[in-house]
């Protein structure tokens, strides 16, 4: 539970300190001019709902499967017109239901990267035909990148499912996007909250002190801090 809410806390603060967002939802909204109809938008993992609101707004129904008890309840009470599932997208269960729009924003971290392509077919088997997937997933180059090597591996096989994505459904289905988050605080404090989500494990609270030493040593700007995030969004189509 308490983990729960200082994630929540950390995702709140990442947000308020990035421009991903807001270039995401551009990103986002180029593919659902391409579509066909704008009936029903899936979000799985819709976190603090950032995307999803504005988004819904797009859309004739919106449906959102998120297992964090916190989030979910939290967008029951924002988003009482919403459907909601409190549920792993590994687990629930959306009957025949399709959808028009099916975003994966930064979800696919914590699923096991084994398990990707059948979390992917399950996406494309909720597709609407004519209906867009947007799978959104950092970049495995910058400087979040770079930060990760330092205490981690990252080792996110972005290549690699795109790549199994364009064997399971062609090249003419698979189309990529790319675009630049810049991560802005004016204190170091909330540097280290970011980056410790970034981290994802709450083991790395232990290692502090040091992840506010690399941003001291790479990320300090004359006016505070500054760290760019490369992320990339695989589009995939149905005919
Ligand atoms: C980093 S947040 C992203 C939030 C939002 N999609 C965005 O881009 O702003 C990741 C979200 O994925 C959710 N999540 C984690 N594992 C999941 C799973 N197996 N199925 C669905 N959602 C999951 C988390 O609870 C969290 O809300």
């Amino acid at each position: 539970m308490e983990e729960n809410a200082e994630y929540q806390r950390q995702l709140a603060l990442f947000v308020r300190c990035s421009t991903e967002k807001g270039i995401e939802l551009v990103k986002v909204g180029e593919v659902i001019a391409g579509l066909p109809h704008r009936r029903c938008f899936l979000d799985i993992g819709a976190g603090g709902g950032d995307l999803t609101i504005p988004i819904s707004q797009s859309f004739a129904e919106t449906t959102i499967v998120e297992p964090n008890e916190k989030q979910a309840s939290f967008l029951k009470r924002r988003c009482p017109h919403l459907k909601i599932y409190n549920d792993f997208w590994e687990k629930v269960d959306l009957g025949s239901k399709r959808y028009d729009l099916i975003l994966c924003s930064h979800v696919l971290y914590y699923i096991e990267e084994g398990h990707w392509l059948t979390t992917t077919e399950k996406m494309y088997a909720h597709l609407e035909a004519g209906g867009r997937i947007a799978i959104v997933l950092q970049s495995p180059i910058g400087e979040v990148a770079d930060f990760f090597n330092q205490f981690t591996r990252y080792d996110v096989k972005i290549l690699e499912l795109w790549r199994d994505l364009i064997q399971r459904y062609g090249d003419d289905a698979i189309e990529v996007r790319y675009f630049m988050n810049e991560i802005w605080t004016e204190n170091l404090d909330d540097m280290v909250t970011i980056g410790l989500f970034l981290l994802i494990d709450p083991r790395f609270n232990e290692y502090k002190d040091e992840i506010g030493r690399y941003f001291e040593s790479h990320n300090k700007k004359p006016e505070g801090y500054r760290l760019t995030q490369d992320v990339i969004i695989l589009v995939i189509k149905k005919a």
